[in-house]
């Protein structure tokens, strides 16, 4: 059984935290042509924004050593790239010194998916920059539990069923599932906040197989402090019994409001483009989003099509524009900057230690003596 896996890590900025350096795509791309044949079965090398993200098959499944220890090596060569040119933040993802069997924990992120080859499999890699893996939930929800998006759900009788959704929690390490339609309010109750909450798979009732796969990795939080946004990537399947091609692009023709943007500390809206459009820049954003589409052969990637390479996202784009300078007009006010809550898991300890001191009790509600008694 073939593996699908998007294994991706910020490795050093061209320039700041914009793009990844073409030296450091080719240093890629040799590794993977090595190994095509031997560990993989096939691979390609993708970036958004400052991030490299290796797409692979194989046949060692997920969370494979061999696999994780192959993209651990690459993002060190990478690395290597980066340091030598004097780019920003070389190894900024690569948290720990020790490879220790696999990725999690390590900084870099991953999604993963097992499957049975279809006659004919065609999958959707979306790669996201500045913003955090929760930023798919809400076309997760989309594209597999509303008929408004996906007419699939309602006309074709093996997604009619509906899908399983398992969440994880990413404070407190907890997972659940949920099952839509029945279970869909108490999924959006979670993943609604997806700073906390985060689709990690989708499955499919009727067929048992999964569908979706996401990145869950925080770094903040492995870290203990602020090193960077997730920058998650996502893997869909696609016709048949899953959503539409169409359907589960569907949900990016709105800019909707992610987490992310300058320092990790801002909302801004995600905007689909084509990769030679993936180069965050203004206020280090706003978010982009791409998408590759693939038909797997064989465990061969036949691909990629440059799926939001399509001027029917024109529009997503202009309203991202738009609602980014609202947005902007804010400056450090929420909702622009993200909530006290979410910065204390950034930078707000350290800020609010140095100024522990100045706050003192509000003075005691003297009664008032009227000097004419
Ligand atoms: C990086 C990011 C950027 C940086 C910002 C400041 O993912 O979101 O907005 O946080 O450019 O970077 P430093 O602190 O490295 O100067
Ligand atoms: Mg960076
Ligand atoms: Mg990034």
């Amino acid at each position: 059984m073939p593996t699908l896996s998007i294994l991706k890590a910020d490795t050093g900025g061209y320039v700041g935290h914009s793009a990844v350096h073409p030296a450091m795509v080719a240093e890629a791309v040799r590794r993977i042509d090595r190994a095509r044949g031997d560990l993989l079965l096939d691979g390609t090398v993708a970036t958004c924004g400052d991030d490299l993200s290796l797409i692979m098959t194989h046949e060692h499944g997920p969370d494979a050593a061999a696999v994780h220890s192959f993209a651990w090596d690459t993002f060190h060569a990478t690395t290597g790239v980066a340091r030598d040119f004097g780019l920003y933040g070389a190894g900024q993802d690569l948290l720990s010194d020790a490879f220790s069997g696999n990725l999690r924990g390590m900084g870099p992120g991953y999604a993963e998916l097992e499957f049975t080859e279809r006659p004919s499999e065609p999958v959707l890699c979306f790669l996201a920059d500045k913003t955090e893996p929760g930023a798919w939930n809400l076309p997760l929800f989309r594209m597999f539990a509303d008929p408004f998006t996906t007419p699939g759900l309602v006309m074709d009788a093996k997604m009619h069923a509906g899908f399983r959704f398992e969440v994880y929690d990413l404070y407190q390490e907890k997972r659940a599932v949920f099952d839509c339609p029945a279970d869909m309010y108490d999924l959006l109750m979670y993943i609604g906040a997806p700073a906390r909450y985060v689709v990690h798979s989708v499955t499919s009732k009727t067929r048992g197989v999964q569908a979706a796969a996401t990145s869950t990795q925080r770094l903040s939080l492995i870290a203990g402090k602020y090193v960077g946004k997730d920058d998650p990537v996502m893997i869909v399947r696609c016709q048949s019994g899953m959503p539409a091609i169409g359907e589960a692009l569907e949900p990016f023709a709105l800019a909707y409001t992610v987490a992310g943007c300058m320092r990790g500390s801002h909302h801004a809206p995600l905007m689909p483009v084509p990769v030679g459009s993936a180069h965050p820049s203004r206020f280090d954003g706003p978010p982009r989003v791409v998408c590759l589409g693939f038909q797997i052969s064989g465990g061969r990637l036949i691909g990629p099509r440059d799926m939001f390479d399509d001027p029917a996202f024109d529009r997503a784009r202009a309203q991202a524009n738009e609602i980014m300078d609202y947005l902007r007009r804010h400056g450090p006010f929420e909702p622009h900057r993200l909530s006290l809550d979410e910065l204390e898991y950034t930078t707000m300890p350290a800020l609010e230690e140095r100024l522990a001191d100045r706050w003192e009790p509000l003075p005691a509600a003297e009664p008032r003596v009227n000097p004419t008694e």
